[in-house]
């Protein structure tokens, strides 16, 4: 089978499309034929070594994707040859013909919702529900703004906020990325190219400042909004895109009683599964009303994978991109 390897960190570059034998399912685990590969901002930082997470060296990247059963492994009852499913996997291995995994990370994708859509429904929607829901505590009526606000996690959480009835501030570099967050259903707009956010922020909120921001990029972007928080406001730490992680003078949250919160999907996921699967079945209502849905911005052949992930960390991307084994496209 043909899949994209990481022999060491390095480049995006230095990635390899090579042939793997096909591997067999263990205990616990079944294989599938992928069908689509979502690509996200952390498969970009995990093979050149920058992600929290280091795994052992060669592996095959790729943390979401939607496949179809092959071979079961030993115990597995619950599943089907042929069935599809969303995987994610602690061990990797989307961006490839066919992958393992385990049993109980799958979840049967309903018809209604394409390869595509299933590919990528999982890692940027399912971190943003799971930072506003449960880490937030995001309410209706609140204002939210949005930082990358185009971006993979930034659009799901532009979605997401309305869905939990929030007013919406998306905060995007252009033009187009604004038009994108709007058609999404924000309610106001900010490029933070041109102007000052912390000054918009403000006046957006009259005065008050935010309730909560959800904040992918960090770096300048982080500093603006944590002198922009409304008292009781959540500023939500998810990623830090802009390539800075920035520090907090702490005396900020005392003198304006805001809280700071840090969000990590992949944590939420191993230690609250049944939570992960109850916000998975909201998503998918949602997806199901309208009121969620994926913005796919190119697919590409596996044979390309670099570059998928280099458009995505060259910020050259608007929701979300895929790719999909050669000679599917
Ligand atoms: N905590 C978690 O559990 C979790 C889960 C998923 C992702 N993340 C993290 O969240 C961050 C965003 O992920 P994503 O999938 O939304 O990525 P994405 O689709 O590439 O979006 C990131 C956005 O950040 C903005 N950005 C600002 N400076 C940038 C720069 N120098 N390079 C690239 N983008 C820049 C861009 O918006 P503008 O051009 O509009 O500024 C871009 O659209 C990453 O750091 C990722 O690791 C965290």
């Amino acid at each position: 089978m043909k899949a994209i390897v990481c022999e060491e960190f390095g480049p995006i570059s230095g990635l390899q499309y090579k042939d793997l034998p096909e591997p067999e399912p263990g205990k616990g685990e079944v294989r599938v034929k992928v069908l689509a590969t979502g690509v996200n901002f952390p498969d970009g930082l995990l093979v050149q070594g920058l992600y929290q997470v280091q795994p052992e060296r060669p592996f095959v990247p790729g943390v979401e994707f939607c496949g179809e059963v092959e071979a079961l492994g030993e115990g597995v009852k619950h599943l089907k040859i042929g069935q599809r499913l969303i995987c994610t996997n602690r061990n990797y291995g989307g961006f490839a013909e066919k992958a393992i995994v385990d049993a109980r990370l799958v979840m049967p994708v309903m018809d209604e919702v394409s390869d595509i859509d299933a590919a990528n429904i999982m890692c940027a929607h399912g971190t943003a529900h799971h930072a506003l829901k449960q880490r937030a505590r995001l309410k209706k009526g609140e204002t939210l703004v949005v930082l990358g606000a185009a971006g993979g996690t930034g659009i799901a959480a532009v979605q997401i906020g309305k869905a939990l009835g929030a007013k919406v501030i998306a905060v995007c570099s252009s033009a187009d990325k604004l038009e994108l967050a709007k058609q999404n259903g924000a309610d106001e707009l900010i490029n933070y190219t041109e102007t000052d956010l912390k000054a918009a922020i403000k006046e957006l909120t009259g005065g008050k400042g935010a309730d909560v921001v959800y904040d992918p990029v960090g770096g300048d972007a982080f500093d603006a909004c944590t002198r922009a928080m409304a008292r009781n406001g959540r500023l939500l730490v998810v990623g830090f895109a802009s390539g800075r992680i920035p520090e907090l003078p702490i005396n900020l949250t005392l003198v304006k009683e805001y809280s700071v919160i840090g969000v990590f999907w992949g944590s939420f996921v191993s230690h609250e599964p049944m939570v992960f699967l109850q916000n998975m079945q909201e998503l998918f209502a949602w997806y199901k009303s309208g009121s969620v849905s994926l913005v796919t911005d190119e697919v590409f052949p596996l044979s390309k994978t670099t570059d998928a992930l280099a458009k995505v960390m060259n910020r050259e991307v608007m929701g979300k991109v895929v790719v999909v084994p050669d000679g599917q496209l």
